[in-house]
């Protein structure tokens, strides 16, 4: 069985093609440089820039894996949630593939993409606590079986990864701010700055006071304090992040957790994170570094597996920003 996926939620075209387990293509083209000077992601320009660089990924995806589209068995693709005018173009691409070629069309949850990504490679789902650290999302699900989802708790404001942007353009980093928080952080000290965490009893998250306390902290500070800064900030992240984790893998009584999104890059988390699995007996699974920030072979994969279980789509499913991935 081979899958091709498209993935056009946000800001990042990607098409990926699948073999069973075996990854042959996964094209990503990102849009950053286009986006970066207006301070963040313009949903027109993405969606242009969508239908820019799909052709050129497909022709791309499909040499790489030196396959023939008419060998391909079923289309797939991001069907939300994320920019309408952006998960219209992979959908209606797939879904044209999918009626041109006579096969499936799949329509994926962009969050259950993620959340599988960490089985890609060796594909044995079992129960576990997925946490997902992204842009634009931060949730804990737990995860009864494939399709079977139910969220623990989700951001009530910004998203992790949206806390180290806006930090991160607060204190004059680049964009995006978390690999520019994480660089500086190597070198400074997480203690020197006691930054809050909130909510830390509860199982939903929020980080905007975190992002509010940096604000009000800088025009105190002088001198040299941009590592410490970084450092005290990204520990303030981890420290919620890993505690949440862990008390919602006890609480609903999984042996397994796994990580994914984009956030999921940053060394230090998956670090403390996998210490802190590993003291409570807990296995810990992360996807691969460049399977972490948005790309379509996690949505092959999902496809593939959804497949391979029986669930199908209709090509006239539409595209829905605010998709749910459980009721
Ligand atoms: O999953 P992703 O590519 O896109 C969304 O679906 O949102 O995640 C992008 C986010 C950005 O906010 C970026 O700052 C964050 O992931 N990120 C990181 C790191 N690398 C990317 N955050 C912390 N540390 C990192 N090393
Ligand atoms: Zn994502």
């Amino acid at each position: 069985m081979t899958i091709l996926a498209l993935e056009t939620s946000c800001d990042e075209t990607a098409v990926a093609i699948l073999r069973h387990r075996e990854l042959l293509a996964s094209e990503v083209a990102s849009q950053i440089a286009e986006h970066e000077k207006y301070g963040g992601v313009v949903p027109e320009v993405a969606s242009r820039n969508h239908l820019v660089h799909a052709p050129r990924l497909l022709e791309c995806a499909t040499r790489s894996a030196k396959i023939d589209m008419s060998n391909v068995d079923a289309f797939a693709a991001t069907s939300g949630p994320g920019l309408a005018s952006s998960l219209m173009i992979g959908a209606s691409i797939a879904k044209g593939l999918a009626i041109g070629y006579g096969k499936p069309y799949l329509a994926i949850n962009h969050l259950e993409g993620h959340l599988l990504s960490p089985f890609l490679g060796d594909g044995e789902m079992k129960p576990n606590v997925a946490l997902i650290v992204s842009g634009g999302h931060t949730m804990s699900i737990f995860v009864r079986a494939l399709g079977d989802y139910q969220i623990i708790g989700r951001t009530v404001d910004d998203a992790a990864g949206e806390a180290f942007d806006k930090v991160a353009k607060m204190i004059g980093l680049g964009y995006p701010g978390g690999p520019e928080i994480e660089k500086r952080a190597r070198s400074g000290d997480p203690k020197r700055f006691d930054l809050p965490r909130s909510m830390l009893d509860a199982t939903n998250f929020s980080f905007s006071g975190l992002k509010t306390a940096v604000r009000y902290l800088l025009p105190k500070l002088h001198g040299d304090y941009l590592a410490d800064l970084c450092a005290s900030f990204q520990q303030a992240v981890v420290d919620v992040l890993v505690r949440k984790t862990i008390a919602a893998a006890q609480k609903h009584n999984v042996d397994l957790v796994t990580v994914s999104g984009g956030v999921s890059c940053n060394q230090e988390l998956l670090r403390q994170l996998r210490d802190a699995c590993e003291r409570e007996g807990l296995e810990f699974k992360s996807a691969e570094a460049w399977l972490c920030t948005d790309n379509a072979a996690m949505i092959a994969f999902a496809a593939m597996l959804r497949l391979e279980s029986g669930f199908a789509s209709n090509v006239a499913e539409e595209i829905d920003p605010n998709l749910a991935l459980a009721s």
